[in-house]
């Protein structure tokens, strides 16, 4: 008997430290918001140099940012609840300004461009303003960085 509660009890922790583990593990939503932040500081490069050719290749890999595996999906709108649809909206906002972005730059008018990229980036802070800190703290149990 007192073995066999030894073994629940070395379970028991061994399972907490897992689902700790995981718990810190980073999302692949960090990795796909990684690329996102490299890619818009390749567009701002582009408009720095007019060159309207890396601009409009570089906002479709914004506009058709690859999505999180379903399972962390599920995490995540566990997570969001009613919230989702806000969530959803946002992303959406996001990827039509980079189509937006993605036009702008056929007409080669840098003032347009950047009228545009500005709207990208209204649209990501929106996001980040609303979601980040209360997702950030839910799944890595911390304040944010
Ligand atoms: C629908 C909501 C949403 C939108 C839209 C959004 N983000 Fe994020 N972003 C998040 C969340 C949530 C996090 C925190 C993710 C994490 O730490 O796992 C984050 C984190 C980040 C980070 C920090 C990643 C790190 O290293 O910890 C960067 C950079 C980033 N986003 C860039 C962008 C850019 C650029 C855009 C717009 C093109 C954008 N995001 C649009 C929700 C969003």
């Amino acid at each position: 008997m007192k073995q066999l509660s030894l073994l629940v009890l070395s379970l028991t922790t061994f399972a907490l430290a897992v689902s700790h583990a995981q718990a810190a593990e980073p999302l692949e939503l960090q990795k796909v918001m990684k690329e996102l932040g490299k890619n818009m500081q390749v567009i701002t490069d582009g408009i720095s140099r007019e060159d309207w050719e890396l601009v409009a290749k570089t906002a479709p890999m914004i506009a058709e940012h690859p999505q999180p595996p379903m399972s962390e999906k599920v995490r995540i709108m566990s997570f969001m609840g009613a919230k989702m649809s806000d969530f959803k909206a946002f992303d959406t906002k996001t990827h039509e300004a980079a189509h937006d972005l993605l036009h702008a730059t056929h007409e080669k008018n840098g003032q347009k461009v950047i009228d545009a990229f500005q709207k990208v980036q209204s649209a990501c802070l929106s996001c980040h303003q609303t979601f980040r800190a209360p997702f950030v703290a839910h799944f890595y149990g911390t304040s944010g960085k």
